[in-house]
Formats: structure tokens, sequence, C-alpha cells
């Protein structure tokens, strides 16, 4: 792309104060200014000015799980059936751990926070052994699939390997690199992060396997047989990964995708539910729910919209490949974005000044048709790491994982 026409490309986009500071470039930063520009789909900023309303936002009703007392009368069974898809290589584990984590604040990939107290104990440790667990239960390993950005890439690469894979064999763990969007700022207009390169974040968790796609990883996934994939956060330290019960639960249910659920805490919890839409699996968000499905009771009492997602789904890989095309939506996020002004100074904000596009991993569940909600116990499974302090912080996740028994 000549400088020409990138003028053209971003005058038709409005967005020609990318090439503010043209004149102050050395030859160097021209060219990889206009690389960036050539390899940014400036298309996710029309979600800035349609929000349009989420496919599919229909008739809304609750959806039936399996809750804990259905899972442990037929643990046995749902085990089994996991263990062997496990040994049978069908299962594998996708990490997305290419959020920047910015609530944390911690300086680095999620994962490498040291969560320890008396030892270091690094997140990312802390899941391997529990799925670690799960292999020695088996007696095979699960094939691992980190998800990492840009941003953090090098970095997690490095950690992971200096930590010689936390003792899981390295043949079993690939990285793959997801993509970034511009972030706008409050008029829609795209931020520099330096004057010759655009403020880029990662597009959210949503694309995971597109990106695995585009990284050739889903040649890996098919060469190993995998039919099954469990994608989940980082920054849960209790997650458990490839559970055989789950694995078995979502297998025989016959649905295409299972999530782990928590019964909510109360009616107001902020936290996304999973429930019908038009008779699809959805999850919506806190914010979308009214007053009166947010209290709603059904006849024993309990909250009917009762199913909090902890980010932990089982996809089945046929029917989420069958779905690869569709699109889900584009969410505008607001947030802090380091940027440069328009006099050239750099600008750390201390409140959120910008806009960041995201598509989400919970806005895939529809498109697999049906799902398994699968109820897990919060106190054993749901320590998230968001951050520093307070609410789903630090603390509070050090504190679950001592009552689960680990020495910090
Ligand atoms: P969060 O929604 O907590 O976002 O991610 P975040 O960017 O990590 O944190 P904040 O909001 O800036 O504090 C939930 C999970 O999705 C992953 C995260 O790494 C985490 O495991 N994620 C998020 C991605 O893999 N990519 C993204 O673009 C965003």
């Amino acid at each position: 792309m000549t400088y020409a026409e990138a003028e053209r490309y971003l005058k038709e986009l409005s967005q020609t104060q990318i090439l503010r500071f043209w004149d102050e470039l050395n030859e160097e930063e021209r060219k990889n200014l206009l690389k960036q520009i050539e390899s940014t789909d400036f298309s996710v900023i029309d979600n800035f000015y349609h929000h349009e309303k989420l496919d599919g936002a229909g008739r809304t009703e609750p959806i039936q799980g399996l809750r804990l007392a259905d899972i442990e009368k037929r643990r046995e069974e749902f085990v089994a059936v996991g263990k062997a898809a496990i040994r049978a290589g069908k299962v594998g584990a996708v990490l997305l751990a290419g959020g920047q984590g910015t609530r944390l604040g911690f300086d680095g990939p999620k994962g490498a926070f040291n969560i320890g107290i008396t030892a270091p104990l690094y997140i990312f440790e802390q899941q391997i052994k529990n799925l670690l667990e799960v292999v020695r239960e088996c007696g095979a390993y699960v094939p691992l699939y980190i998800m990492t950005s840009d941003l953090n890439h090098d970095a997690t690469v490095k950690f992971w390997r200096e930590h010689d894979y936390f003792s899981y064999p390295a043949d079993y763990v690939r990285f793959f690199v997801q993509e970034m969007a511009p972030a706008v700022d409050r008029d829609g207009k795209v931020l520099l992060a330096e004057k010759d390169s655009i403020a880029l974040s990662p597009n959210g968790n949503g694309g995971w396997l597109s990106s695995m796609q585009k990284c050739g990883l889903l040649d890996d996934v098919s060469r190993r047989g995998v039919e099954w994939l469990n994608a989940y956060a980082v920054d849960n330290v209790l997650q458990r990964i490839a559970d055989p019960a789950f694995v078995g639960a979502t297998i025989l249910s016959g649905c295409n995708c299972g999530s782990k659920v928590v019964c909510k805490a109360d009616p107001h919890e902020r936290v996304g539910v999973l429930c019908l839409q038009d008779g699809k699996p959805n999850i919506i968000e806190y914010y979308e729910m009214t007053e009166e499905m947010a209290c709603q009771r059904d006849e024993k009492g309990d909250l009917a919209y009762l199913y909090g997602v902890i980010l932990n789904y089982l996809f089945n890989v046929p029917k989420a490949l069958s779905v690869l095309d569709r699109k889900i939506p584009v969410h505008v996020v607001e947030k802090k974005v380091p940027y440069v002004d328009e006099n050239g100074e750099k600008v750390n904000p201390s409140a959120p000044n910008a806009y960041k596009f995201e598509t989400l991993i919970l806005d895939m569940v529809r498109l697999m048709d049906t799902c398994l909600p699968y109820e897990v116990e919060r106190e054993k499974e749901f320590a998230p790491v968001k951050n520093a302090t307070g609410t789903d912080s630090v603390e509070s996740a050090r504190v679950l994982l001592q009552k689960n028994g680990v020495k910090l």
C-alpha cells in the first residue's frame, strides 16, 4: 500500500487522523504504519455506530440443566463415558489466555501471575496441576491449545518454556495467536498507540476457533482425532479442565455443547445467565435481564434464570466447525486505552476513554443449537482472578484455593 492509497482508503473510512504524524516519521516508521493500515480490519468500527440488537434476542425462557444432585446420582456413568473419550484421545482443551487483564493490572500474561504466598504458584501452574489429575485418572494426556495475543505471545511462550511446561509434555501443547482490533475514541476515531502505530487490542475470546484455523491448528485437532474441545478462561484458578464427569454428561445428553454453570448467589449477581431464546441456548448478560426475569422463581422456589456461566464450555468439534462461518455479534466495550493525542503527547488515561471491539465465546453457544447446563459447586470450581483486591480478586481466589486444600 502506498501513502496515496492509504490516504484514499482512510478518507473513505473518515479515519485520516491515523496519518496525522506522517511528516515526522522516518522511512521505517512509514513502512510500518502503511503495513498496519493494510492489515487492520476497520470494518468492526461499524459496530460503534450500529448497536444492532443481538441475533435471536427473541422469546426468552429458562433452560433445564443438570443440578448437583442429578449429577451425583449418575456420576459413575458420566465418569466412565468421559474417561473413555479422554483415553481415546477425543478430548482437547483450549486455554483462552489472549486477554489483557487490565483490571488485574499485572505487567505480564495473567497466567504468569504468582498467586502463591510462601512459595511461587503461578496461575498457569495451578491449572495444569488440575489437568494433570485428570491425566493420572485417565492414563492419557489431553492436547492443550493455548490462545495468546500479539501483546503477550512471546512472554507467554517464554514463561512456559522457562517452567518446563509445568511438567506437561511439550508435544501436547500448542500456542496460537488471536487477532487484534483497533480501538476508537468517543467519536469513533481510531486511536494511535504511537505516532507510527494504531492502538490495537485483542478482539475478544469469541474468535478462538477461527484463530485456530488460521494458525493451522485444526489439522492438529483432526490428526489427533479430537472430537470435543473444552475452552476455558485463564483467570479461574479452580478451573477443572477436561473434567471426565462433565465430558461424559455432555456426550450422553446428546447436546452439541456443555457449559459449566454455578447457581446464581442472588437475583442480581453480575454474571451471564444461560437460558433459551427462541428455543436455542443463549447467554444473556445480567444488564440485559429485566427485574422481573432476574427475580422470577420456578415452582420449587429456585430462581428461574439460575445458571451463571463460568467460562468453561465443551464444544463438539464437527458442529462448531459447521458454524465457523456464521457471524457472532461484536460487542463494544469501554476500556482504558493509552494513546498519542493530537499534539503528539502520550496519554495514559486513569479512567475509560475508548471503545474496543470484541466477540465473545458465549455468543458461540447459540450457534451450537443445543447446550447442557452442568452445575458445579462454586466453592470448588470458581475462583476468578479479575481484580487485584475486593470481589473476584487475588485475595478471594487465595481463600478459595486454601479451602480446597491448596498450600499457598
Ligand atoms: P476477560 O473478559 O476477563 O478480559 O477475559 P481480559 O481482557 O482478560 O481482562 P480485563 O477485562 O482487561 O480485566 C475472560 C477470558 O477470556 C480471555 C482472557 O484471557 C480470559 O481468560 N480473553 C479475553 C482472550 O483470550 N482474548 C481476548 O481478547 C479477551
